[in-house]
């Protein structure tokens, strides 16, 4: 099952188990790029919920415009669906400036980065997803690019093979992750400011829903708005699929109007339960409680009992467990906690653990 040893870093995208066919996943699938691309805010004063980001990322693009500067090179890390790659593209809006997008797997030899590199334009924004998975030589010819904007070729083989530097206009990097562990500590210090993207609360997401629907032109009561938000994981892409798969249950089964009864409805159908949990978060945490006594317990184990790749139980199941608090991380493996215990309905009868100084 497990086969990273044979993948690079943070493993595939996309995994061959068909879980991403989830319906509360945060990774987005492919029919959705374009209701992706209508949805997403296009300006910072657009973007719901991340006060705090938003008006520390407003100050910096301020800042560099009043200098009439390209922007420093910023970083979003954060859980898959937060918002990462829209706040690259407002970044560039703001800045009133192109955007070339990529992903780290995409950039294979160090010679793709370089023509990336030198067909960019001043002030213009690099987006790289993904980019913790940049192969060793790419980052190479990054670090002089984006620190010194210049980037070094070698032209001609053999005895008349010689180095040349080229000089590249200023330009803006976007890095996007949701692994930070994973990048490497020189391409991390490149990055002038870093900038970690949340869960949304309730009220985010409800408004977050609520504009969706506006966009879509969908009639959806206060009451569904809630039970829409609530079920969404803190994740904008989760709440705004649950979204879409409510209006296709209201369309069919009732008027077209989403309201609450029709919202739960369609949900429990889905089987996703009242905190936005499905089948494969109820089962991770069924196996450590049931066959690992509660834990603690690694990560491959869970993984291999619920025959996932721990990629996926990392990135996608584990986030939002520990954010709901129903999962601890401890340096001797996973461990359920009592609110885990008391959401299955399970008694806990877990002995306290010692305190260890
Ligand atoms: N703050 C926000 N306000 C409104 N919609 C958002 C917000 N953040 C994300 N979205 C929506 O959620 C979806 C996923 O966002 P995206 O930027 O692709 O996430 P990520 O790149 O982190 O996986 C997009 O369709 C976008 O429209
Ligand atoms: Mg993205």
């Amino acid at each position: 099952m497990r086969r990273s040893l044979l993948l690079p870093a943070g493993g595939l995208g996309y995994n061959t188990t068909g879980m991403e066919n989830r319906v509360i996943s945060p990774r987005v699938q492919p029919d959705e790029r374009q209701l992706d691309q209508a949805l997403r805010p296009q300006r910072l004063d657009d973007l719901i919920g991340q006060d705090r980001l938003r008006e520390n990322l407003r100050i910096l693009i301020e800042a560099a415009r009043q200098r009439g500067d390209a922007l420093d090179h910023v970083l979003f890390y954060g859980p898959p669906g937060l918002g990462k790659t829209t706040l690259a593209h407002i970044v560039a809006n703001e800045m009133g400036v192109p955007i070339r997008v990529t992903a780290g797997p995409a950039i294979e030899r160090a010679g793709d980065l370089a023509a990336i590199l030198s067909n960019l334009r001043e002030k213009e924004v690099l987006f790289i997803d993904e980019v913790h998975r940049l192969g060793r030589a790419v980052e190479e010819i990054l670090y002089p690019a984006m620190e010194d904007f210049v980037l070094d070729l070698v032209v001609g083989k053999g005895p008349a093979a010689r180095s040349i530097r080229l000089h590249l206009p200023r330009f803006t990097v976007v890095g996007a992750t949701t692994r930070l562990a994973l990048l490497t500590a020189p391409l991390r210090a490149r990055f002038g400011a870093t900038f970690r993207v949340d869960f949304y609360d309730q009220a985010a997401l409800e408004a977050i829903v609520r504009r969706a629907a506006g966009v879509l032109g969908l009639e959806v009561d206060d009451e569904g708005v809630v039970e829409i938000a609530r079920r969404g994981r803190g994740t904008p892409r989760v709440a705004l699929r649950l979204l879409k798969r409510v209006r296709d249950y209201a369309q069919v089964r009732s008027d077209g109007r989403i309201t609450g009864p029709v919202a739960r409805e369609a949900l429990e159908l889905l089987e996703v339960d009242e905190l936005g949990l499905d089948d494969l978060d109820r089962r991770v945490l069924r196996t450590i409680i049931e066959k690992f006594g509660g834990g603690p317990v690694g990560l491959d184990t869970i993984a291999a009992a619920v025959s996932e790749e721990a990629d996926t139980v990392m990135d996608v199941v584990e986030p939002y467990l520990l954010q709901l608090g129903f999962l601890e991380r401890t340096p001797r493996g996973r461990v359920a906690t009592a609110r885990a215990y008391e959401h299955l309905r399970i008694p806990y009868t877990r002995p306290e653990q010692p305190t260890l100084f």
